[in-house]
């Protein structure tokens, strides 16, 4: 496929940096938009140091209209591919508006600068947060979304794809790909970029990844009573790198309309089996202890793969090992991330 100049909003975050290094081994040319509200400018040059070209960087907000428009007017982007945004659940229940503020309204801003631009290509990073509790296992593309999600950062994403079907509804020459996304672990095999949590991590691998490193005491397992084979709860854990991929090969399958693919492993994998795999990868001993459930936590959610599999030719092919490997050497390398 020809190479594009791609707009990636977010780019300094954690998948947005995986996603530079496969855009520019695909041989495009990458622009990156970010206020660095949760992100460092470090892994920008940490990407260099990988695919040896420095992606262009404009520190700004994607809801400053007059920043953006400017961008659009300078780098001329042909797509652009939209992970800015607030993600972390707790705080989206105790700062609500700030979430939807944020993650609405880029989005709104985001599809106005487009227009006026005249970009018809959008890959958008949804999350398999819209299926909320889910209605059946694995969970394909068709089914039900909206029941059960738990918090404001789940709706934001939920609202953010029916506002984008809705646009494409109103301007069908529009190329729209949402792109939900299971749960993303572990780091480039390099071990220059990773997930850098800001104070103690909410998710599973970067807590157990610093417990490894002896950051953290111990992991604390949210339930082991729920419906599952060891009673832990089940997750469809994919690998960073695999994930950036699928939007590689997402960009080369857009077409008018709105596709939505899952990106995921298929494979459901409790927390004790992580525990297990991640103990055996490092060499390392993860203590833990089984405390109640957190609030707003499923028993299981797994995705169906195939559709990505079929149309996008793209399947998720590093394992649960790989992405303990990966992750430990990140963090082992950097302790405290991307601070110095
Ligand atoms: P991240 O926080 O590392 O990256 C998001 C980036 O967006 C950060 O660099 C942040 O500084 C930037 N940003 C936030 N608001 C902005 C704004 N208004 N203007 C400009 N930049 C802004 O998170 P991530 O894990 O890389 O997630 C990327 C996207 O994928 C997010 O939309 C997230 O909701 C979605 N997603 C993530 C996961 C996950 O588990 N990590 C799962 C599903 C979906
Ligand atoms: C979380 C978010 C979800 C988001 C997803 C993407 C919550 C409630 N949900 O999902 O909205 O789309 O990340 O990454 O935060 N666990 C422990 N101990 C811990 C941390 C987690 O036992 O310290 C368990 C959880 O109960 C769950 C599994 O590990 O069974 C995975 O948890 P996590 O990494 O937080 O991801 P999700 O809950 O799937």
């Amino acid at each position: 496929m020809a190479s594009m100049k791609v707009l990636l909003t977010g780019g300094a975050g954690y998948i947005g940096s995986h996603i530079l290094v496969e855009l520019f081994g695909a041989g495009h040319s990458p622009v990156v938009v970010d206020n660095l509200s949760n992100s460092s400018k470090e892994s920008i040059k940490r990407v260099a140091e990988i695919a040896g070209k420095t992606a262009k960087f404009y520190l700004a907000d994607v809801r400053d209209t007059k920043k953006l428009e400017q961008i659009f007017k300078t780098e001329k982007p042909e797509a652009v591919i939209h992970l800015a945004g607030l993600k972390s659940v707790g705080e989206s229940v105790t700062n609500p508006i700030e979430y939807y503020d944020n993650n609405i309204n880029s989005t709104l801003i985001l599809l106005k600068a487009m227009q006026k631009f005249g970009v018809t290509k959008l890959i958008f990073s949804s999350s398999a947060t819209v299926y909320g509790d889910p209605s059946e296992l694995p969970l394909t593309e068709e089914s039900d979304v909206g029941l059960g999600i738990p918090n404001p950062y789940g709706w934001s994403k939920y609202m953010q794809e029916q506002v984008l079907r809705d646009v494409s509804t109103a301007n069908p020459e529009m190329e729209i790909t949402l792109l939900r996304y299971f749960n993303p672990i572990g780091a480039h095999e390099s071990g220059l970029i990773g997930e850098d949590p800001n104070g103690i991590p909410n998710n599973l691998l970067p807590y157990v990844s610093q417990v490894a490193v002896g950051k953290l005491k111990r992991l604390s397992v949210f339930g082991d009573d729920y419906d599952t084979p060891d009673g832990t709860g089940v997750r469809d854990y994919l690998h960073v790198v695999d994930l950036a991929k699928g939007h590689v090969a997402a960009l080369n399958c857009m077409k008018a309309g709105v596709d939505t693919y899952n990106l995921g492993t298929g494979v459901g994998v409790s927390v004790k089996d992580v525990i297990k795999a991640y103990s055996r990868v490092t060499g390392k001993n993860i203590p833990h202890k089984i405390v109640p459930r957190r609030v707003g936590d499923v028993a299981s959610c797994y995705a169906s793969a195939k559709k990505a599999k079929k149309l996008l030719k793209w399947e998720a092919k590093r394992g649960l090992v790989e992405a303990c490997v990966d992750s430990y050497y990140w963090q082992s390398k950097n302790p405290n991330g991307y601070k110095k």
